[in-house]
């Protein structure tokens, strides 16, 4: 049995999805296979993107598909090395299922207080109902300075729960890279892919340490 990691946030827009993929890609890099299961269904956003990088001819491919519900998707985990959820906008009763079944939950967080404080009631929530804090992380994304970022590590700190080392800060080119089917750890600047890759990285070392 593989590893499951799930995406979810409250808020939405906070890069599940890019977080995902970057995942994604860098464990199907490692010769893992991989699994990449959409479940915003209307959105599609993994599913669209995988079909331009499909279409740019990139490497390395890996599959990504769209769910209805998150059974479903969970299902497939015994098939795959890596078994990717990237979530929907909004934390929902698919949110707990993804976290009951998860080796990790991840939830990509901004740095405002007012991005924090509903992410750290989500996860209040799942501890609520029974989720080991264990399983849960932040991730800081879309970051601006090393400031803000030290702040929201204190934030998250206080109320009790981890958070990644290294962080995404917010940057054109992740977005060009994303526009073409490219993952975070792909786009033309080195320094961001490094950056990208660290906190894959300090993701993939708190799940299992394989790759
Ligand atoms: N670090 C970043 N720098 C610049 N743009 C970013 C960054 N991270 C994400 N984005 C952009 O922000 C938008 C939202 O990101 P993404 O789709 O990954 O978020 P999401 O949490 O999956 O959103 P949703 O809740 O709608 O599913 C996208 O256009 C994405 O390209
Ligand atoms: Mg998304």
């Amino acid at each position: 049995m593989g590893s499951i990691i799930g995406f979810v946030s409250q808020k939405g827009g906070v890069g599940k999805s890019t977080l995902a993929r970057g995942v994604g890609r860098e464990a199907a890099a490692n010769g893992l296979s991989v699994k990449i299961a959409d479940l915003d269904v209307q959105q599609g956003t993994s599913v669209n993107w995988y079909r331009r990088r499909l279409e740019a001819g990139v490497e390395p491919i890996f599959s990504v598909e769209s769910f209805k519900t998150a059974s479903q998707a969970l299902k497939l985990a015994p098939q795959f090395d890596y078994l990717i959820i990237d979530g929907p906008a909004r934390a929902s009763a698919a949110t707990l299922e993804i976290a009951r079944a998860a080796t990790l939950l991840v939830q990509p967080t901004g740095s405002s207080v007012d991005d924090l404080e509903p992410a750290v009631l989500t996860f209040h929530e799942l501890v609520r109902d029974g989720i080991s804090r264990n399983a849960l992380v932040f991730a800081l994304s879309r970051v601006g300075t090393d400031a803000e970022e030290a702040e929201a590590r204190a934030y998250i700190k206080q109320a009790g729960y981890s958070v990644l080392a290294g962080s995404i800060p917010e940057r054109p080119a992740y977005r060009q890279a994303s526009n073409v089917g490219l993952s975070i750890t792909e786009t033309r600047y080195s320094q961001l892919n490094k950056r990208a890759d660290d906190l894959i990285q300090a993701l993939v070392d708190r799940t299992d340490g394989t790759v």
